[in-house]
C-alpha cells in the first residue's frame, strides 16, 4: 500500500448479539485503534469508522429465545459494545449502527444501482421450509446429522464439532428448530451476485495485485479462487434486515454480509454529510479493513466484488486480518462461555486499560494464532509494564524531587554520552513508526520497551546517587537527558498505552508534541503499574474454570465414578409417589448472570410450566426446542434465582461426562405416565 495523506480505517462490526471479548479487540479493535492514533500523530487525514451489524440470523434466533424483538436485542448489546469500546479507548470517529435509517437507504439504494446495471442473476431455487410456522428457514435454523463426522446437531451452515461448513441440503435428516419438525423443500426466487463471473473479470487480477498483503489473508484469498467461486444469494427469506427494494421480493431482506460492509459507507455518510465522498471516492484514499480471519472472503473477495460492480467506489487497499486468540490453551467461545468478556475485566481489574491492551498487542495473533494465559497476562504486566516502564519513570521522577525539587533544569544537550542515548532513541521512534505502518504491532511495541531498557541502563551506568555529592549540576543534565527519554516514549507509546502515555505528559507537566522546558514543575512521582498478585491470577483461572464448560466434563465424570453405589432399597409405593411425565420443551433461555442455569417452559400435557434447569452449559436454548423429555412433575415448586421452577427434568451423562436427556426413544404423548 502507497503512503498517501488519506486513510480510511474500518474495524469489522461486530453483532449487536453479545458483548465484546478480548479475542475480538486483539484481532480486529486494537491494532486498528493503535494504527489510527499513529496515522493521526503523524499527521494524516484519517477517520475511524465502526458500529454493530444488527442483522442476521443469530440475532433473531436469540430474539426468539429470550422472547424479546430483534430490536430489543440489539438496542441492548449496542450500548454495552459501545460501551466497551470507549472504555478501552477505541478512538472510532463513529460508532454507528445498521439498523439506522441512513444505513437502511444507503444499501438498499446500492442493491438498486447493481440491479439496475443488470449485474445480479435472478434465479429460483428450492429452500427449506417450515409448514407449521410458515417461513422459509435460514441455514441456522435447520439443524441434522453432519455427513462429515455424524454429529446430530449440525447446523445447516456448520458443524460446530467438524469446523465444516455446510449446505442444508447436506445435512441428514434435516429438522427446523422452530417446530422441531422436517422441513419441506419449496421454491423460492433470488438474487444473486455471479461471483463466477466476476472472478473471471476482476477479482483474480485484483488479489493477484495484491503483492503487499500478509500471507495469511493472501493466502485464504487464492483458495477460494482457486476453488472457483459460486454465485451467491444477496438477498433472503427472512423479514428482519433491510427490505429489499423490489415490489416482487415481498418478504425478503438483504443478505446480512451484502448490507453489513455497506454499513462502512453509511456511517461515513452519519459522520460527514457534506465530504463523505472525498473518502470513498477519491482513489488517493487508502481504505484498510481491519478485521479476524473468519471475515477475509468477506471483506477480499465479496466487498470488493460488490464495490467493483457498483463502480464509483474506491476498493481495499490493505486487510491486514489477524488470526485467532485462544484462551488458556482452548478456543474462546461464546456458547461455552469460554471467554474473558471487557466488561467483566474491568470489573476486577479497574482503570487497567493499557494492561490488557500491553498484553493483548504483545501477544496479537498476527501471524498465527496466539494463546492468553492469565500466568503469561501477570508475568508480562509485572516484568515488563511494572518493572521497566513504570520503575523507570518513578525513578527519574524521584531523583528529580529528591535533588531539585521537582523542577526540570536547563540543558542544551552537549554531553557526548547524552547525544548517544537521545539518538538511539530517536532510532527507536523511527523504527516503531515503521513496524506500525506495516502493521507489525507486536514488534513495534517492544520496541518501545527497548526505550526505557536503554534509559535505564543509561540511568544506571550514569549513577546520579554517586554523582550528586561532586557534580550537582551533571546530575541536572543527566535527569534532564532522562525526562527526554522519557517524553518521547510517552509519544510513541501514545498509540499503545494512551491511558499511560497521557499519564506521562501530565506528570511532564508538558503536553504530546512539545518538548520540555526548564523550569517547568513536574507532579510527585507515581507508580504507573501496580503489580499483579498471584491470589488475582487464581481467581481469574478458577472464575474461568466455573463459568466456562470447557473443563466442567471432567468435573461431571468424576461425580459419575464415584457414584457407583446403589442407594438402600425402597418399596413400589415410595417409587409410585414420583409423578414422572413425558414433555415437551416449548420455550428456552439462558438466566441471565449465570452459568448454567436455562429457563425452559415445559408442554406437560396437564398444563403449560416453568422449570429452571442447570443445562444452560451444555445446549444452546435453540437445540432444545422441541425436544421431548422426562419431567418430576410433582418436586415441590422452588424459586430459583427469582424464578418459579415447578418440576424437575431428568438427565444422565453421556461418555464424555456430557448431561443428555433421559427421553422416550419412541415419540410418546405428552402428560404419559413414566413408571
Ligand atoms: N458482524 C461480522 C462478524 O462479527 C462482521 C461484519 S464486518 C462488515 O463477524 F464488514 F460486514 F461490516
Ligand atoms: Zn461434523
Amino acid at each position: 500500500m502507497k503512503e498517501a495523506q488519506r486513510y480510511l480505517i474500518t474495524s469489522a462490526l461486530p453483532y449487536a448479539n453479545g458483548p465484546i471479548h478480548i479475542g475480538h479487540l486483539a484481532g480486529a479493535y486494537l491494532p486498528a485503534d493503535i494504527y489510527v492514533r499513529w496515522l493521526r500523530s503523524i499527521g494524516k487525514d484519517v477517520i475511524f469508522i465502526c458500529g454493530t451489524d444488527e442483522h442476521g440470523v443469530p440475532i433473531t434466533i436469540k430474539a426468539k429465545n429470550e422472547n424479546k424483538t430483534p430490536q430489543e436485542i440489539v438496542d441492548r448489546y449496542y450500548k454495552i459494545i459501545n460501551n466497551s469500546f470507549a472504555e478501552f479507548g477505541i478512538s472510532f470517529d463513529i460508532f454507528s449502527r445498521t439498523s439506522n435509517k441512513i444505513h437502511h437507504q444507503t444499501s438498499s439504494d446500492f442493491f438498486t444501482k447493481l440491479n439496475e446495471k443488470g449485474i445480479f442473476t435472478e434465479k429460483e431455487t428450492e429452500q427449506y421450509y417450515d409448514e407449521q410456522e410458515n417461513q422459509f428457514l435460514a441455514d441456522r435454523y435447520i439443524t441434522g446429522t453432519c455427513p462429515k463426522c455424524n454429529n446430530n446437531r449440525a447446523y445447516g451452515d456448520q458443524c460446530e464439532k467438524c469446523g465444516s461448513s455446510l449446505s442444508p441440503d447436506e445435512l441428514i435428516n434435516p429438522i427446523s428448530a422452530l417446530s422441531g419438525k422436517p422441513p419441506i423443500l419449496k421454491k423460492t426466487k433470488n438474487w444473486f451476485l455471479p461471483l463466477d463471473k466476476i472472478q473471471n473479470e476482476f477479482l483474480n487480477e485484483y488479489i493477484n495485485s495484491k503483492k503487499d498483503w500478509k500471507p495469511n489473508v493472501i493466502g485464504q484469498c487464492k483458495s477460494w479462487l482457486n476453488e472457483g467461486l459460486q454465485a451467491r444469494a444477496m438477498t433472503r427469506d427472512l423479514d428482519w434486515g433491510v427490505k429489499v427494494p423490489l415490489p416482487k421480493a415481498q418478504n425478503k431482506v438483504l443478505y446480512v454480509w451484502f448490507d453489513a460492509p455497506i454499513g462502512y459507507i453509511s456511517a461515513t455518510k452519519e459522520l460527514l454529510p457534506d465530504t463523505w465522498e472525498k473518502y470513498w471516492k477519491d482513489p488517493e484514499t487508502q481504505l484498510v479493513h481491519f478485521i479476524g480471519k473468519d471475515n477475509i472472503v468477506f471483506h477480499c473477495i465479496i466487498f470488493p466484488a460488490m464495490l467493483h460492480s457498483h463502480g464509483d467506489l474506491i476498493l481495499p487497499s490493505q486487510v491486514p486480518a489477524n488470526e485467532f486468540l485462544n484462551l488458556e490453551g482452548e478456543k474462546l467461545s461464546t456458547s461455552r462461555n469460554h471467554a474473558i468478556w471487557l466488561n467483566e475485566y474491568l470489573e476486577d481489574f479497574k482503570g487497567k486499560q493499557d494492561e490488557l491492551r500491553y498484553v493483548l498487542t504483545s501477544i496479537a495473533p498476527e501471524t498465527k494464532d496466539s494463546d492468553f494465559t492469565w500466568k503469561d497476562f501477570q508475568a508480562r504486566v509485572n516484568n515488563e509494564l511494572c518493572s521497566i516502564v513504570g520503575n523507570f519513570v518513578n525513578r527519574v521522577l524521584v531523583l528529580s524531587h529528591k535533588y531539585f525539587k521537582g523542577i526540570i533544569v536547563h540543558y542544551d544537550i552537549s554531553n557526548a554520552s547524552d547525544k548517544i542515548i537521545l539518538t538511539e532513541i530517536k532510532k527507536n521512534q523511527i523504527e516503531i513508526s515503521k513496524l506500525i505502518g506495516e502493521f507489525k504491532f507486536r514488534e513495534a511495541q517492544s520496541e518501545l520497551i527497548n526505550i526505557i531498557r536503554a534509559g535505564n541502563k543509561y540511568i544506571t551506568d550514569n549513577e546520579p546517587w554517586h554523582l550528586i555529592k561532586t557534580d550537582e549540576k551533571r546530575v541536572g543534565e543527566i535527569l534532564h537527558t532522562c525526562l527526554l527519554i522519557t517524553h518521547g516514549f510517552a509519544e510513541s507509546a501514545l498509540p499503545f498505552l494512551p491511558f499511560t502515555a497521557n499519564k506521562i505528559f501530565d506528570l511532564l507537566n508538558t503536553p504530546s508534541k512539545q518538548s520540555i522546558k526548564s523550569g517547568t514543575q513536574l507532579g510527585s512521582p507515581v507508580l504507573l503499574f501496580e503489580k499483579i498478585e498471584d491470589s488475582q491470577i487464581d481467581l481469574q483461572i478458577e472464575k474461568l474454570k466455573q463459568k466456562s464448560n470447557v473443563k466442567i466434563v471432567d468435573v461431571v465424570k468424576e461425580k459419575a465414578e464415584t457414584n457407583n453405589e446403589i442407594k438402600p432399597n425402597i418399596s413400589f409405593d415410595d417409587f409410585i409417589k414420583n409423578d414422572i411425565r413425558i414433555a415437551t420443551i416449548i420455550e428456552a433461555e439462558k438466566v441471565e448472570n449465570t452459568d448454567k442455569l436455562m429457563k425452559l417452559k415445559l408442554d406437560t400435557g396437564v398444563d403449560i410450566r416453568t422449570v429452571v434447569s442447570g443445562i444452560s452449559h451444555c445446549y444452546l436454548p435453540e437445540e432444545i426446542i422441541g425436544k421431548q423429555v422426562c419431567l418430576l412433575a410433582n418436586l415441590e415448586p422452588r424459586k430459583i434465582k427469582g424464578i418459579e421452577s415447578k418440576g424437575m427434568i431428568l438427565m444422565t451423562e453421556n461418555n464424555e461426562g456430557k448431561l443428555v436427556f433421559v427421553s422416550s426413544t419412541d415419540k410418546a404423548m405428552n402428560g404419559a405416565t413414566v413408571r
